[in-house]
């Protein structure tokens, strides 16, 4: 029996109705029927999906069927995810771009911010959505149609079942759609201080929407100074990492203790993906030992590789 918490009753949209959720902020673009005009609707419900391991990142959105955006994807396939700075004026902005029933035109009659072309309209056939000139950082994406057959879904007054399990047309009012991230754009300050180094006062100041709202408010939260809590310095012993290296399919690389000294701090569900680099590189490298002198050199590949993709 425990009595120090209520059980709340989970009912639709149970992320704002019964619970507090945080969220993103985000004003997403996307192309009218015509394909000329780019108009922006206010989404929270946007998270990444595929992480790594995938051909391709993505996003999902999770949206009303009806909504621009929605039907903008299912036209256009593509859209612009802005994140805008904190403020209580471009939140309101952002709610007054969350009334639904607004036609593309309408909104952006009373559009607040400034708009530009995306990266990606230099490719393909450039019919890709604007983005804010305003956003601090901006996902150009494509919608993965592929995924779960919704390659034929279009644009209807109703939808009828059968309806998808997890991408396109999912239920009779709602839609998700997974994004493929085709690039991420960041403005200067802010490239600076993830390719250099974040801090308490290198940070990106956005919004967090707390998910509640009732029938007359809206809330989100400032954006306030970021805490840090340095990652914990675990290390396991040599021997954990020599059990992993003696279970390796491949035995043709030995490596020296020093060497597997310099991977003690690997985190041990990644060990075995580690070594089975090291040994990678071996190979390629006409190398049979590693010892601390190649250890040091794959590390330094590995560093320079991160910085690279940054
Ligand atoms: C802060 C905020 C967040 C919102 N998040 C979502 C969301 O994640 N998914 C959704 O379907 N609607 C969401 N809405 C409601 C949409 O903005 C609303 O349906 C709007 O009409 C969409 O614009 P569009 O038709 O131009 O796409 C949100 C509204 C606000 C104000």
């Amino acid at each position: 029996m425990n009595d120090s918490f209520h059980s709340v009753r989970i009912m639709d949209n149970f992320y704002q109705s019964s619970s507090f959720f945080p969220m993103p902020l985000t004003l997403i673009g996307t192309l009218d029927e015509e394909g000329k005009t780019t108009s922006f609707g206010a989404y929270s419900l946007v998270f990444p999906y595929y992480i790594a391991g995938k051909e391709s990142y993505a996003m999902l959105l999770e949206c009303r069927n009806s909504s621009n955006t929605a039907k903008g994807i299912l036209r256009h396939k593509r859209c612009t995810i802005n994140f805008l700075p904190y403020s209580k004026k471009n939140f309101a902005s952002h709610v007054k771009l969350g009334f639904p029933g607004d036609t593309p035109a309408e909104k952006m009659r009373e559009f607040d911010f400034h708009t530009e072309d995306s990266l990606s309209s230099a490719d393909g056939d450039g019919l890709y959505p604007k983005i804010i000139s305003e956003a601090l950082q901006v996902f150009e994406c494509t919608w993965w149609d592929s995924l779960d057959g919704a390659q034929d879904d279009v644009v209807k007054e109703e939808y009828e079942p059968p309806y998808h399990d997890f991408n396109g047309i999912t239920s009779k009012f709602g839609a998700h759609f997974i994004l493929k991230v085709d690039k991420i754009l960041m403005k200067d300050e802010y490239y600076d201080y993830i390719v250099n180094g974040v801090g308490k006062k290198r940070f990106m100041p956005l919004a967090t929407n707390w998910g509640y709202r009732d029938s007359s408010t809206f809330w989100c939260s400032d954006f306030t100074r970021p805490d840090g809590v340095g990652i914990p310095d675990r290390q396991v012993d040599v021997s954990s990492v020599r059990y992993a290296v003696d279970r390796l399919d491949d035995q043709s690389v030995s490596f020296t203790d020093d060497a597997l000294q310099m991977i003690v701090k690997v985190p041990r569900p990644f060990l075995k993906l580690v070594l089975q680099g090291c040994v990678n590189w071996a190979h390629e490298n006409n190398v049979t030992k590693i010892t601390a002198k190649e250890m040091q050199e794959i590390n330094d590949k590995r560093a320079k590789e991160k910085k690279e993709r940054k």
